[in-house]
């Protein structure tokens, strides 16, 4: 890592807990977020060894890089389409030594044909949908990625989407909701998803 390199993550780190992101990032809604995305996942997914587990939206990387620490001699793959969080969680990553298996991929994620039927896990939490714009686009791309078998990890938190959305999504793309919660404590309305996708289902892209 350069001295450029050095001064960037400096700067990154102290912006987070700035004027701006700091209010939030201390906030016990923000806290109590990071608690209930990692306790829904804890609750309701197992990691087997080798497991390959992919997530949609990296932002601060702070679900990834739990992700990454949840891995059992599997892979995580990381995607996201701007470069710049693409470039930060990766120096991150160098930063803190993280000895896992991380693959960080800069780029839209509807562009990826190469890697459906992949993965084991694949989540997307946040405002990841919302932020993208692409609508259920997105969802059916998650379920792309998955393998036979595998599972989805889908959380939102955007107030005007109704838990059938996603239900539709599952039935026309060969996928069954295991598990719901809704959770409105702090004023939030977070919606906490895990589908699975059917096994004689291989989807041809
Ligand atoms: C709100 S952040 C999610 C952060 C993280 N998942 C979390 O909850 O802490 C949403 C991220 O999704 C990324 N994103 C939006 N559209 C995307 C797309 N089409 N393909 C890949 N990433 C996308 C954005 O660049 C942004 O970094």
């Amino acid at each position: 890592m350069n001295d450029r390199d050095k001064e960037l993550l400096l700067q990154i780190y102290g912006e987070e807990y700035g004027p701006d992101a700091g209010p939030w990032n201390t906030s016990v809604k923000s806290k109590y977020l990071e608690y209930r995305i990692t306790a829904f996942f804890e609750e309701n997914f197992s990691v087997n060894p080798a497991d390959k587990i992919c997530n949609i939206g990296i932002g601060a990387g702070i679900w990834d890089r739990y992700l990454s620490y949840r891995l059992k001699n599997g892979t995580l793959t990381s995607i996201d389409i701007d470069s710049e969080c693409c470039k930060l969680f990766e120096l991150k990553l160098e930063n803190e030594n993280n000895p896992n298996i991380i693959k960080v991929i800069n780029s839209d994620v509807l562009l990826l044909n190469d890697f459906d039927n992949s993965f084991d896990i694949v989540t997307m939490v946040g405002s990841t949908r919302l932020e993208s714009g692409l609508f259920e686009r997105i969802i059916i791309k998650a379920i792309k990625l998955v393998k036979p078998g595998g599972s989805i990890y889908y959380q939102t938190l955007d107030k005007d989407e109704e838990k059938d959305f996603f239900g539709e999504i599952c039935k026309n793309n060969s996928c069954r909701i295991k598990k719901y919660e809704l959770d409105t404590k702090y004023g939030l309305k977070a919606q906490y998803f895990k589908a699975v996708k059917e096994i004689d289902d291989i989807i041809i892209s």
